[in-house]
């Protein structure tokens, strides 16, 4: 049994995952009431088996949750085919590689905007957040200049993904509850504006885009169109931020793979960013319902039972990878599921590749000399696992 508010768990849950994966075969979690999927094959069937659905349950009671639940029945993430294939298919386009390489000038000139302003920050205080200061502001700035969210409301967008992604954790306090359902009304009535303003007066954004899109005959509805901007919105920057924190710190804390970071950052950017996606994972369980009966690893799932796949858990398994337990930047080749598998695969993967790919040898190279000033203090939550902030010195 996992205890996932347990601050040492949190702190370094791989010991406890790693004896969750001898049992070899999905393990029942009485107090979760789930199966936990926790070796790299395991966890990668669960994201495959298409008798395992993701099947949003809506929170009761209804009147009080009523946006907060359709923000997500009405998304892609959280449905399932033809809705899911419908949905995902319109957003695609915008997230096909070669269109997300030509965002790479603007990401660049972002990333150097952000590291003049810690230059300044570093000549009068001499220290920095690699948090707020870096790791956040820029995936934020790409996914919501992207979707033509105005530079000026940017502040707003942290605080609504953040108060209703704390919905994920296993046992969220009744302040989280009511924290959630605010952000969820105002998110949606604020992108809802937004819409309505840009089929008056179209931009060559996203949300355009999608405002005026006609796949097949069939328009995206008013809330399909919402809740697919508030998930790109939250998904375009949740775990881009925790993933290059934890890898950062990770980094940080090993003298010999920061020494080989340093001496080659462009030529290792991209093994490096997959890498922290492995040893920590920023997103680290994601659950299935069974629409039918069926079987993983061994063990029977019943219609309606629920089971997880630990993507952390899986990252770090010993019959996949070698010295699992071992930052290695060049790691090649890293067949890690950190962007899961099958048809919810992240859509957004190679845009944030290409932005930690970018602004990784950019902030090594401006601050060869970074080093952390203290121990980094955790976020009190697995599920989505990051630091609250990473105070370092150049
Ligand atoms: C390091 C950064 C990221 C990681 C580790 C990550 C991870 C994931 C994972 C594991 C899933 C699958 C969830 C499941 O199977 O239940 C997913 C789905 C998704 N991700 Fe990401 N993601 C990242 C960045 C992004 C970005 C930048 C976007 C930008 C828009 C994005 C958009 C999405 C969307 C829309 C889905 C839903 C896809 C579907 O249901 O078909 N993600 N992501």
């Amino acid at each position: 049994m996992l205890n996932m508010q347990d601050s040492g768990f949190i702190e370094n849950p791989y010991p406890a995952l790693k004896e969750l994966r001898a049992f070899g075969q999905p393990v029942w979690d009485e107090q979760l009431g789930m199966f936990l999927a926790a070796t790299h094959k395991d966890a990668n069937s669960v994201l495959r088996n298409r008798a395992l659905g993701r099947i949003f349950k809506p929170k009761e009671p209804q009147s009080t949750w009523e946006t907060f639940n359709w923000l997500h029945a009405d998304s892609i993430l959280d449905s399932e085919p033809p809705k899911h294939t419908r949905l995902r298919s319109l957003v695609m386009k915008a997230f096909n590689p070669k269109k997300i390489e030509s965002l790479r000038p603007d990401v660049e000139r972002l990333t150097n905007q952000l590291l003049d302003a810690i230059e300044r920050k570093l000549s009068n205080q001499g220290e920095f957040d690699l948090i707020a200061d870096f790791a956040e502001p820029l995936p934020v700035k790409v996914i919501a200049s992207m979707l033509g969210f105005p530079d000026s409301d940017e502040h707003l967008l942290r605080p609504w993904s953040q108060a209703i992604v704390k919905m994920y954790e296993v046992s969220p306090s009744e302040q989280d509850k009511k924290d959630a359902i605010k952000a969820s009304e105002e998110f949606a009535d604020y992108v809802h504006g937004l819409m309505l303003e840009r089929k008056k007066n179209p931009g060559t954004d996203l949300i355009t885009d999608l405002a005026l899109v006609e796949e097949d005959g069939e328009r995206l509805n008013a809330h399909e169109l919402i809740a697919t901007c508030v998930l790109l919105l939250n998904a375009g920057h949740e775990a881009s931020v925790n993933g290059f924190g934890n890898g950062m710190v990770a980094t940080l804390k090993n003298q010999q793979q920061l020494a080989l970071l340093k001496a080659n950052p462009r030529g290792l950017a991209a093994t490096a960013v997959d890498e922290f996606l492995r040893f920590d994972a920023p997103l680290h369980l994601f659950e299935r319902t069974a629409t039918e009966d069926t079987e993983i690893g061994g063990v029977s799932i019943a219609t309606g039972q629920k089971i997880a796949a630990l993507l952390g858990s899986a990252g770090r398994d010993e019959t996949v990878f070698e010295r699992a337990d071992e930052l290695d930047l060049t790691r090649d080749p890293n067949p890690h599921i950190g962007f899961g598998a099958g048809i919810h695969f992240c859509i957004g993967a190679p845009l944030a590749r290409m932005e930690m790919t970018t602004s990784l040898p950019a902030l090594v190279e401006r601050f060869p000399n970074l080093e952390l000033v203290s121990n980094p203090k955790r976020r009190p939550t697995f599920v989505l696992r990051g630091y609250e902030s990473v105070m370092v010195r150049a």
